[in-house]
């Protein structure tokens, strides 16, 4: 097979223990055999092997990064809940809300009032979002289904979804969202649903994950438990909707299970910083819940930096909590609400993200990672999390394929 070469680019590989200067090379070149990148490096000193007979794209000095990671998005849903951003702004909160019978609850009537075609047409506009600036893996929760056969309905769109565009997708099935109606005050037969829903989810090649919400308005520790024991069975990784609204011991739970991450996490106290990192848990950061609740508890940052956490950013993209499609808004978000430094946001949305996909091959730019790269129109990787509200994606390439060229611009 023959080589393909991208020059004249600066890259940011963000290559572990780089991180300092995002593993910045000024005059780099990228080499690709088939989905494959062969090599990564400075382009004198590429092998003179790889020049032979090989396809040369010119990358006019554009920067290059590893192809975003969106590791907690909901995107499958039917409707939206604008009427409940109205009711909070005249005055109701997102709990109040959720507990009188809107919040989860009502997406949860619009998904399972629609199509599976009505549901991959918004999805997929959400997903055209996503892959126009840069994302090339994202995750797609379940759990505005909570039925097996609803549930089964969004992940096959999410499947398809996979299939029809040049993008990686991971399915995690979150059951234990909220209490369907049909089982209102019946949270612990709901959780026993949930907990056989998982085996034939699994058997029709559904789901790479498992998650729960554990908080006052989700589940239990002992409800989430019981969901975590079924996929430890199924040899199912998990992850956990942890200390949003309540510190309810979910880290620690989590870490218990070798979960791949712990999302949100407002609350997180020590000990559950400290099972995180015994655990290798991945802390996912969601600044578009926290700005869009209005949430004023920051996570613990410094927490997470002491003990060694490694911390990724998503859009949690979903109507109740945050519809969101830019991943690139999170990342100054990221910056500006939760001090986190440029080259920990951007890691955040790369290399790390996909370490809490559970995935190893890729999320920095070397060899033998999957040839997923962007090339924006910045000179250098600050340059993503400082401007927010445009879009510099010039072009993506997924799996060794160029997938859109735009006419996006910087706007320097
Ligand atoms: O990630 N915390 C629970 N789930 C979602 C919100 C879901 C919704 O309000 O529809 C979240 O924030
Ligand atoms: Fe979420």
């Amino acid at each position: 097979m023959s080589f393909e070469i991208w020059e004249n680019a600066r890259l940011a590989t963000l290559q572990a223990g780089q991180d300092a200067n995002y593993g910045l090379i000024d005059d780099g070149a990228l080499v690709i055999e088939g989905e494959y990148l062969a090599w990564v490096g400075p382009r004198t000193d590429m092998p003179a092997q790889y020049r032979h007979g090989a396809a040369i794209h010119d990358a006019r000095n554009a920067l290059i990064t590893p192809g975003l990671v969106d590791c907690h998005t909901h995107l499958v849903y039917g409707g939206h809940r604008a009427n409940e951003f109205e009711l909070r702004l005249n005055g109701a909160s997102y709990e109040d809300i959720a507990r009188a019978g809107g919040g989860i609850k009502s997406t949860v009537e619009a998904t399972r009032l629609a199509t599976e075609a009505q549901l991959y047409k918004s999805a997929k506009k959400r997903l055209n979002h996503l892959l126009n600036e840069g994302v090339t893996t994202l995750e797609i929760k379940s759990g505005y289904g909570l039925s097996l056969a609803d549930e089964a309905k969004c992940l096959r769109v999410a499947r398809q979804l996979a299939k029809d565009n040049l993008v990686q997708i991971q399915n995690t099935f979150l059951g234990a969202h909220a209490v369907p109606p049909e089982f209102q005050d019946k949270s612990d037969a709901y959780i026993d649903a949930v907990v056989a829903m998982i085996e034939p989810l699994k058997a029709e090649g559904l789901i790479d994950a498992v998650d729960a919400f554990c908080d006052r308005i989700g589940f239990t520790y002992a409800q989430t438990e019981k969901v975590f024991k079924e996929a430890q069975r199924l040899n199912l990784p998990v992850k956990l909707h942890a200390e949003q609204l309540t510190n309810s011991r979910g880290a620690s739970l989590a870490s218990q299970y070798g979960a791949l991450s712990c999302d949100h996490l407002e609350w997180l106290n020590e000990e559950g910083a400290a099972a995180m990192a015994r655990a290798g848990t991945v802390a996912v950061l969601l600044p578009g819940a926290f700005y869009f609740i209005r949430e004023t508890k920051l996570p613990p940052i410094e927490l997470l930096r002491q003990h060694k956490v490694p911390m990724a950013i998503s859009t949690d993209s979903n109507p109740g909590s945050s519809p969101c499609t830019s991943l690139l808004l999170m990342l100054n978000m990221a910056c500006t609400f939760m001090r986190l430094t440029p080259q920990e946001a951007l890691a955040g949305v790369t290399r790390i993200a996909a370490q809490a996909l559970g995935l190893k091959d890729r999320g920095v730019l070397s060899a033998n990672q999957c040839a997923d790269f962007v090339l924006w129109d910045v000179s250098h990787p600050a340059e993503l999390a400082y401007a927010f509200g445009s879009n510099p994606c010039l072009s993506t390439v997924w799996g060794g394929q160029i997938r859109a060229t735009t006419s996006n611009t910087h706007i320097f």
